[in-house]
């Protein structure tokens, strides 16, 4: 896609300008450069910007897009560039702004149980500090070894740690943002209690890095539960998986994750991974986590959990006790998004419904497969009713592939829709979902939402085209 008439392309005078404000080292239009900026984990999406430009601090952030604003170039804010929907792809080119460089935790308040961070820190980083001091940070991505804070906050991460902790908004107490006009706000501070004004915090969060650049982070810690045990188990049918599901919320537990795995994304991850992985003939895994601070509790919730599994046809119920198992079945569970990757072209549609419909959303799925003829792998969050839906080209024609599966697509959506649920859980709109969020959102929705866009930035330089259709 070219440039639209009101946007600047970048010129060698703009690049001396950058330099001027990071420093020559800091500036890069190389090809590799601007290739690698120009991908994120989205499918196969590349859209190269013009220069990309490494701040090492919120000044020099500033800096950067008070210029670009001025200027009209597009700015496009990147963290670990591991988004799913191509919020970080710089589409109508310009400055790509990592904030790679910008990764320090500033500090860990074991008093107020904060965490202030630059927005480059790399999320298991952080983890493992707060870790060390008996605190915990849950969200969980599964690329948290690689992605980082800012990227999280922007789209709102999620994981499978979800059903019990929360996603990452429900973490984030405060902001520096860089504005799109180059000014500096700061929003909410280390207090569990702030109702002085209207919640602008919340707004940046999930905003897409559509609003503003973060520079520093203020996120909520709690104590670390000090017993975590994984329980695998496999079904001969997906019923069985989904009244299990039921059944654990029936019996009033609350696991710190329900995983499920789908019989196509076990065997295409062992096959990937040549990990070996007991039940690859099982139509469908659950991977459990129940975590607490009395041993003696988490081994009660454990065997109910196991007891309400049985009772709904689970085929066994394997027990991880030790850190070392359970990390072999996560890791396992972590590849599952790259090997689907490494397998075939694909699409990666997000689903989110209230986790009581997930038959009736995997009915769907099913349906649809058959109907377009496309191979389908479903994994991901049933305790909170997001499940990643993969269609993969496999053997299909380009021509299927580009006009009639997003037909099938658009159908999924509209089925997710009326079963209560929505387009993207945890990934984000970014560039790929914006012609499906009319389906989500209904049009005064939309116009709100496009007006506030416009009121925070008004030359639309803050990574254009983005979330609306
Ligand atoms: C996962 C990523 C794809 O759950 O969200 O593995
Ligand atoms: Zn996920």
């Amino acid at each position: 896609m070219t440039a639209k008439p009101w946007y600047a392309s970048v010129t060698d005078l703009d690049l001396r300008a950058f330099e001027a404000i990071v420093g020559p080292a800091y500036v890069r239009t190389d090809p590799l450069s601007l290739d690698k900026y120009g991908r994120d984990e989205t499918e196969d999406l590349v859209f190269p910007p013009e220069v990309v430009v490494f701040p090492g601090s919120a000044e020099e952030v500033q800096a950067v897009v008070r210029y670009c604003y001025r200027r009209r170039i597009p700015v496009t804010p990147r963290a670990g560039g591991t988004g799913l929907s191509g919020g970080a792809l710089p589409v109508l080119g310009g400055v790509v702004l990592s904030v790679e460089r910008m990764n320090r935790i500033l500090e860990i308040d074991d008093v107020n149980m904060m965490a202030v961070v630059e927005p480059g820190v790399v999320t298991a980083d952080l983890q493992q500090a707060v870790e060390e001091r008996g605190l915990f940070y849950p969200p969980d991505p599964a690329s948290r070894f690689v992605c980082c804070i800012g990227g999280n906050v922007a789209e709102n991460a999620g994981g499978p740690r979800a059903l019990k902790y929360g996603v990452t908004r429900d973490y984030v107490y405060g902001l520096d943002v860089v504005l799109p006009n180059g000014r500096r706000l700061r929003t909410g501070g280390k207090l569990y209690k702030d109702v002085a004004g209207y919640d602008l915090t919340r707004l940046f969060v999930g905003s897409e890095g559509t609003l503003g650049v973060f520079t520093r982070i203020i996120l909520r810690l709690i104590p670390k539960p000090a017993v975590q045990w994984t329980l695998l188990v496999p079904f001969d049918a997906w019923d069985g998986a989904f009244r299990a599901l039921r059944g654990i919320f029936e019996a009033r537990l609350l696991p710190a994750a329900v995983e499920f795995m789908d019989r196509e994304a076990v065997v295409i991850t062992a096959a990937r991974t040549q990990r070996p992985f007991p039940h690859t003939d099982a139509a469908a895994l659950l991977l459990i986590q129940l975590d607490g601070d009395d041993p003696a509790v988490v081994e009660g919730q454990a065997l109910r959990v196991g007891e309400v599994c049985e009772r709904a046809g689970a085929r066994d119920v394997q027990v991880a006790d030790t850190p070392a198992r359970q990390e072999e079945l996560w890791a396992f569970r972590r590849a599952v998004g790259e090997a689907v990757k490494k397998t075939s072209v694909y699409k990666e549609e997000d689903t989110v419904v209230p986790r009581d419909r997930l038959p009736d959303l995997l009915t769907t799925v099913r349906g649809l497969a058959q109907r377009y003829g496309f191979r389908a792998v479903c994994y991901g969050h049933a305790g909170d009713g997001n499940i990643h839906v993969n269609i993969l080209k496999m053997g299909l024609t380009e021509r299927t592939w580009r006009e009639i599966l997003p037909h099938a697509t658009k159908e999924l959506f509209e089925a997710v829709v009326a079963l209560g649920g929505t387009i993207t859980g945890e990934h984000g709109v970014g560039w790929v979902q914006r012609p499906y969020l009319p389906i989500a959102l209904p049009s005064e929705s939309l116009r709100l939402q496009r007006r506030l866009k416009r009121l925070f930035d008004p030359r639309g330089i803050m990574n254009p085209g983005k979330v609306f259709p």
